[in-house]
């Protein structure tokens, strides 16, 4: 399977396609990559960036002549090929000195050793000219729930969040923090869970303004949750600042499956948000559309790139499933029957106060509320019309 370069902004984690596919039941099944293959790999696939952990790059516990090696041949690599770094993350789960939490480990000396290797990796960021930094706290959580002060905990987590903002504020990176909601998996239980769950705790920071989210559509799926309902929060309140794109069979272990292998038709939806859901049925968000995926266990490495390719296909058919899908009369038809347009009618009149709603016998004595019980829904009509879009029978 091919791809060519293309219009959407398509980035990779280097610890997606570069998993090696050691899980908690078996040892490794493919070789280790060097990031300076999988950047050449990818970009010759028609992606535009990558993203990475530091010890993605840099492995844990090199020396700084290792370190500044390792990063030179990276930025190497993406001058040959042009690639772009939007987004860089922390490491702050895979050593064992985070096994009861990075910024809100009960040790203190974690906690601020957490933040060291964050800021130090943000320094990397900036140099590589990423706009935003992703925060994924995997081992933020707790499976004894009187081993840990859940406010204190939360009091923590804020001042964690808060110091990186400053800091960034401080070295003028003029970076956004991207928080990544997860309900469990490392942890059994893991602080801010959803997208929901996040934005409530966002609104209590004092740099509110740089921080938003990186939702992940299989990590709202082990919550049972709707993620494309997820993100359009995320969007309406102006906090979507990157996207985790894959695919999930619903409440389970993390998938990381291809975009589009677990849930089709969720996917469908999202990719209608992200690329129609705009004001003017534009696109309602324009970073960059980033794969957090695994490429099965079972593959060898032609199977890695199959599955990269695989990632960035199916989100162009889907867009191209979803145009069709707006572009049908016939879908036009079936959405004002359904009156969907009608929802973005404000329910009160221009200047309308509580006083006039209640003057209003149209609206309560004279309204036959058996009737309106009564007009049809015409949903299912459309649930079909997708589904026929979808599945290119339209
Ligand atoms: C996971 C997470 C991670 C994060 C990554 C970026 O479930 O393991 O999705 O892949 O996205 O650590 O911070
Ligand atoms: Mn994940
Ligand atoms: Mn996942
Ligand atoms: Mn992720």
């Amino acid at each position: 399977m091919t791809a060519e370069p293309r219009d959407v902004p398509f980035t990779f984690g280097l610890w997606t396609v570069g998993w090696p596919a050691r899980d908690p039941f078996g040892d490794a099944t493919r070789p280790a990559l060097d990031p300076v293959e999988s950047v050449h790999r990818l970009a010759e696939l028609g992606a535009s960036g990558v993203t990475f952990h530091d010890d993605d790059l840099v492995p844990s516990g090199s020396g700084d002549a290792d370190r500044s090696r390792h990063v030179e041949r990276f930025k190497a690599a993406l001058e040959e090929t042009g690639l772009v770094v939007p987004m860089a993350t922390t490491n702050l789960f895979t050593h064992p000195v985070f096994k009861e939490g990075a910024l809100t480990a009960n040790d203190r000396d974690v906690r601020r050793y957490a933040l060291r290797k964050v800021m130090r990796n943000m320094d990397l960021a900036a140099e590589l000219g990423a706009r935003t930094y992703v925060l994924w706290g995997g081992r933020e959580g707790a499976e004894v729930d009187s081993a840990k002060d859940l406010r204190a905990a939360l009091d923590r987590y804020r001042e964690g969040i808060d110091t990186l903002a400053q800091y960034s504020e401080d070295r003028g990176y003029g970076l956004r923090f991207a928080l990544e909601p997860k309900p469990n998996e490392p942890r059994g239980d893991i602080f801010l869970p959803t997208i929901g769950h996040a934005l409530g705790f966002i609104a209590t920071l004092e740099h509110a303004d740089l921080v938003g989210l990186n939702p992940e559509v299989g990590h709202e799926q082990m919550a049972g949750l709707n993620f494309t309902h997820g993100i359009a929060q995320a969007l309406w309140q102006g906090k979507l600042f990157h996207i985790d794109l894959n695919g999930q069979h619903g409440p389970k272990y993390d998938q990381d499956l291809v975009f589009g292998h677990g849930d089709l038709l969720s996917a469908f939806a999202t990719v209608d948000l992200l690329e129609h859901g705009g004001p003017d049925g534009g696109p309602a968000y324009d970073g960059p559309r980033h794969f957090d995926y695994k490429p099965l266990r079972t593959e060898d490495l032609d199977g890695v790139w199959t599955s990269a390719a695989a990632n960035m296909r199916t989100y162009l058919l889907l867009r191209e499933r979803a145009r069709a899908f707006r572009a049908d009369p016939e879908v036009a038809e079936a959405l004002a029957a359904a009156r969907v347009p009608e929802l973005a009618r404000p329910t009160l009149a221009d200047g309308e106060s509580p006083a006039d709603l209640l003057a209003d016998r149209s609206a309560f004595e004279e309204f036959d509320a058996d009737a309106a019980g009564r007009r049809p829904g015409g949903q299912v009509r459309l649930a079909q019309l997708a589904v026929e879009h979808l599945l290119g029978a339209r």
